[in-house]
């Protein structure tokens, strides 16, 4: 609400409030043929380098291209059929043939003056914040991949060193990898070495149960270095090893002294 402002003078802020919002704001025609843009603010004007003259009369699609989703597209559309407000993160393409990541926010609005809905669109460039995502899942990726380091040491017997926490999605990520690797080499023995494990608890317990079990369908013996004295007694609520007929060593090294005789 503005305070003692002719019309003019408080249409005159908006529209620069509008454009300077730091993203871009349009406003589209429902009822004209192919929902046309009727208003574009200078936001969208930066973001795009298209310049309003060149856009105002067209769809707005005009900023998609090849590496758009269709997905994402037919989101926008069911939304705008049923008239509900959408958000969606796609790939546009700016004048210059650029992409960028298109924060997207759509929603109606109804004049009751005119009786007709319109649509606002507000257009944000979150593509820094994609390219970040995608770095740290590629990391991830990169950690998960080194955490569960398969070394093969003999022609038949490789070591897998269990390092720091494991929890349910570590335990299925090393299952797997153990899985890749046991069938790609076909080995007798796979030597699990928990000297660097800290604490035995139930993941732990249910990461070797496990283990155990596919390696065993699988035709690998599984074999257990490095369990400290301590963790015999923390293990006591669980399962007994001895149960699984596990052979078990103190080191790798002495495992490898007696599995290779
Ligand atoms: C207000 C409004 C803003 C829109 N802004 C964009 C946009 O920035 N980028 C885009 O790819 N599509 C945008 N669209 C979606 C397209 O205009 C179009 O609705 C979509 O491509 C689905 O329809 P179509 O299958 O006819 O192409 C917008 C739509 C509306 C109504």
């Amino acid at each position: 609400m503005f305070a003692r402002l002719e019309e003019i003078q408080q249409n005159e802020f908006i529209k620069a409030a509008i454009d300077h919002v730091g993203a871009g704001v349009v406003i589209t025609d429902p009822e004209q043929d192919d929902n046309p843009l009727i208003y574009c603010n200078q936001g969208f004007e930066e973001l795009t380098g298209y310049k309003a003259e060149e856009v105002l009369g067209r769809n707005c699609r005009l900023l998609q291209g090849e590496e758009t989703d269709p997905k994402h597209v037919d989101h926008v559309r069911e939304g705008l059929a049923n008239r509900k407000p959408v958000k969606v993160e796609m790939k546009n393409y700016r004048k210059d043939g650029t992409v960028f990541w298109n924060e997207l926010h759509i929603f109606p609005v109804y004049i009751a003056q005119m009786d007709q809905t319109y649509f606002v669109g507000v257009q944000k460039d979150v593509s820094q914040r994609r390219e970040q995502e995608e770095l740290l899942g590629h990391y991830l990726s990169e950690v998960k991949r080194l955490s569960t380091p398969i070394v093969p040491v003999q022609h038949n017997i490789s070591v897998l060193p269990l390092v720091g926490t494991i929890d349910d999605e570590r335990l299925q990520q090393m299952l797997e990898a153990v899985s890749y690797h046991v069938k790609e080499k076909k080995e007798e023995y796979l030597i699990l070495d928990m000297s660097a494990v800290h604490s035995y608890n139930e993941e732990v317990h249910m990461g070797v149960y496990q283990m155990n079990q596919l390696l065993d369908l699988m035709g690998t013996k599984l074999v257990i270095t490095g369990i400290k004295p301590t963790f015999a007694i923390q293990s006591a609520p669980y399962a007994d090893f001895s149960e699984l007929s596990l052979q078990t060593y103190a080191t790798v090294k002495q495992a490898l002294q007696v599995l290779r005789t």
